[in-house]
């Protein structure tokens, strides 16, 4: 007997949401993805196992390209990586966000231009930063002045490499406070009242070119609110940088953190509603700060392939417990690390199961 779990699914302001890929069927007393019997895959492939449908991956992929642009969506590989995948963000003309030297090769392996791969992490280690100038990827995020110093000692002599400043907004957003990434007491990126002294370490080399600023606010963000605010502190940033320091700073990159409903009528974000309403804000709020408007980027990672997906296990045993029954199932909690972190739940069914009726037809 096999459990699937739907891997999860994406986006007007809290929609609700479901959980399994829009291609599933039940046939036979058989859940079908993309018209493939799920026993099937786990009969073949054995389990766990995820299964992806390619034509759901590529449909949001375009919808992200359509609203954000060729160069303005770089999906989060942290999320999941494997070469079919980036080859089908490659044909679609999306970019990859990559945290080491792995996820990097998985990319150009298949055949992902680095000019569309930006490097990632709050520590760097040097085969991974090696490995990314090499390539030459597109953009290098500074997590803090000390990354700065460390980009620019692995530079060649002479070259220059495009980075953006990652900045901490000071914003709670995200569904749980593990995944809250903005607020000013985490370990990622560097506070927005430090920018000066950011923008300072960067200017110190030659080797480094200040093209832009990062945020991502954390994850499971189905409002967009959190990410207007965002605009508005990091426009008041590039109007800063530019009065100050004199340089027009072109690229804002807001991360990732698109919610989708891992359950049945669970929220998630409308990624078109962010494109439309991210862009007025920062009209509006350049206009009013001064500088021209930067190109608007995203790293959605979960948002593009989790409501694609399903997890099949097998189902080991069957346990009652005083006041619970429960189904032991042939994964540990490294591959679904999220119930025991944060309290997430999936949506689990058993083969023989019709997929919750909210599921998409
Ligand atoms: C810098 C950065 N960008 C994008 C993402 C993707 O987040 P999500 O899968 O919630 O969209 C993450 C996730 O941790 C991240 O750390």
């Amino acid at each position: 007997m096999n459990l699937l779990v739907p891997a999860a699914a994406a986006a007007a302001p809290r929609r609700a949401g479901a959980p399994w890929p829009r291609s599933a069927r039940v046939v036979a007393g058989d859940v079908r993805v993309a018209g493939v019997a799920l026993a099937e895959v786990a009969a073949r492939f054995g389990t766990p196992v995820h299964v992806l449908d390619e034509e759901e991956v590529r449909t949001r992929a375009r919808t992200y390209r359509d609203l954000f642009g060729a160069d303005g969506v770089f999906y989060a590989a942290k999320v999941f990586s494997c070469r079919a995948l980036a080859g089908w963000l490659a044909e679609e003309g999306v970019g990859m966000d990559v945290c080491s030297a792995g996820e990097l090769r998985t990319a150009l392996d298949a055949g992902l231009p680095a000019r569309r791969v930006l490097l990632h992490g709050l520590a760097k280690s040097a085969p991974d930063l090696q490995a990314a100038i090499t390539a030459g990827v597109a953009r290098i995020v500074l997590d803090s002045p000390d990354d700065a110093d460390l980009v620019a000692g692995a530079l060649p002599a002479g070259s220059r490499q495009p980075v953006l400043l990652r900045l901490v907004p000071g914003i709670s957003a995200g569904a749980h406070p593990k995944v809250r990434t903005a607020t000013l007491d985490q370990q990622f990126g560097t506070p927005v009242d430090r920018v000066d002294e950011f923008v300072e370490r960067v200017l110190a080399h030659r080797s480094l070119e200040l093209v832009g600023v990062h945020c991502h606010l954390g994850s499971q963000i189905t409002d967009v609110e959190p990410y207007l605010d965002a605009v508005q502190v990091m426009a008041g940033v590039l109007a800063h940088v530019r009065n100050r320091y004199g340089l027009v700073l072109g690229e804002l990159d807001l991360g990732g953190g698109h919610g989708i409903a891992h359950r049945p009528r669970e929220p998630e974000l409308d990624v078109a509603d962010l494109a439309h309403r991210t862009r007025r804000e920062l009209r509006d709020g350049c206009d009013a700060a001064g500088p021209p408007l930067p190109r608007p980027g995203v790293e959605p990672g979960r948002a593009l392939v989790g409501p694609a997906g399903v997890v099949v296990r097998r189902i080991a045993a069957l346990k009652r417990a005083a006041h619970r029954t429960f189904v032991v199932v042939d994964g540990g909690m490294s591959g679904s690390p999220r119930p025991a972190l944060h309290g997430a739940g999936y949506a689990p069914a058993s083969s023989a199961a019709r997929p919750p009726s909210s599921s998409r037809p």
